[in-house]
């Protein structure tokens, strides 16, 4: 048995309910691997789960709940059946929740070889948000070379990322971000132009970029921006949907009933008889849920990895906090005014 520290959410609520706790963690099933978590990452969904609002977390997992999808650290024992690797091994991992935590327990195949290239911080901020990016890009929406993207919060974990598998892609990449500060972090994502919402009109200035519309836009603010998202989007032009932030509290920790239950009363619905007689198309994404399809996510993480080993992607820029410092990490993503990544050190 080992000794091990964790946050703990009993019940959802303010920052406050992010509770520090020892627990003991015991030795790894013949399938599993112990890993001593080095850097943990932070993700906006993390502090949806903190809200109670966060289905997924619900259905799959229930409270009392250690939030957080991704870690990088060292194997300390691996069980029986585990041939990929063995005590010493420094690994990044996915994980369904549990994430804040100085120790874990994990199957061996969410478990990869952390690239030389990156620092155990910068390996825990890569899994969740190229993962998303990369699934809404090469399996839902289909880049192809010469297209002109969309894609709001451009400066942050996905939006980062998002960036990156465009130019990659070989895209024209329009980068929407929420304060000034953040212009140069979505340029060196891969951004080619750089719109700030809160000092110029969003949509005059991307309607002078591209004039035709967008062949994609990639949307996590939902209500703010959805349905302009899909009137900017040129024919045979897909919107990814993968989020609804707009709808939550900008840093005050509990969600504001009367605002949620209006901004769900207004958010678009889509009409397929429009969106047929446009060439417009609607995708969405919730990666959570999509844990079932372990086989496809692994797919994913085998084109990632070696793209950040050869340097054709590049780990965001990352912010690190204690671990019992969650709480924080967790207000100043969503303060909105972040760049990069968070991660935690337990
Ligand atoms: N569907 C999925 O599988 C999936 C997976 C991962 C993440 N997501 C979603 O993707 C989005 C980005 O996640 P992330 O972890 O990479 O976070 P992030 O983009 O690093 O940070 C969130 C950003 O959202 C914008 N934002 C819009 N409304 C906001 C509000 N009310 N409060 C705070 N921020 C607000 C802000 O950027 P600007 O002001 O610059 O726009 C903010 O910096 C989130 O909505 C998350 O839930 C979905």
């Amino acid at each position: 048995m080992i000794q091990a520290r964790r946050i703990r959410i009993e019940k959802p609520g303010d920052y406050d309910v992010l509770r520090l706790e020892a627990f003991a963690i015991g030795a790894p099933r013949p399938n599993q691997v112990l890993i001593e978590v080095a850097a943990a990452g932070v993700n906006y969904a993390d502090g949806i789960i903190r809200m109670g609002l966060y289905e997924s977390a619900k259905k799959l997992h229930g409270y009392p709940i250690t939030p957080g999808f991704e870690v990088s650290g060292r194997v300390l024992e691996v069980g029986a059946a585990v041939r990929r690797f063995k005590a010493g091994d420094e690994v990044v991992a996915l994980t369904l929740f549990d994430g804040y935590s100085s120790h874990l327990l994990l199957e061996h195949d969410r478990v990869f070889a952390r690239p030389a290239s990156l620092s155990f911080d910068q390996a825990a901020a890569v899994p969740t948000v190229f993962l998303t990016a990369w699934f809404m890009v090469h399996e839902l929406a289909h880049a192809r070379a010469g297209e002109r993207w969309l894609v709001h919060s451009a400066a942050g974990g996905v939006g980062g990322a998002l960036a990156q598998l465009g130019r990659l892609a070989g895209c024209e990449v329009t980068g929407v971000v929420g304060h000034a500060d953040k212009a140069g972090a979505a340029r060196a994502a891969g951004c080619t132009h750089v719109i700030d919402k809160a000092g110029e009109d969003l949509w005059r200035r991307a309607e002078a970029i591209a004039p035709g519309g967008f062949d994609a836009i990639f949307d996590a603010n939902g209500v703010s921006t959805l349905g302009q998202s899909y009137r900017h989007l040129a024919p045979t032009g897909r919107l990814c949907v993968f989020g609804f932030a707009s709808m939550l509290p900008r840093g005050r920790g509990v969600p504001q009933w009367p605002r949620l239950a209006w901004d769900w009363l207004r958010t678009p619905r889509f009409n397929p008889l429009d969106m047929t007689r446009r060439n417009r198309s609607v995708i969405a994404c919730n990666l959570s849920f999509l844990s079932a399809q372990g086989p496809r996510l692994i797919r994913g993480m085998e084109w990632l990895l070696p793209r950040f080993a050869s340097g054709e992607l590049a780990p965001p820029p990352v912010t690190a906090y204690a671990l019992g410092d969650a709480a924080r990490a967790q207000a100043a993503i969503e303060s909105g005014r972040t760049v990069g990544k968070l991660v935690l050190h337990p």
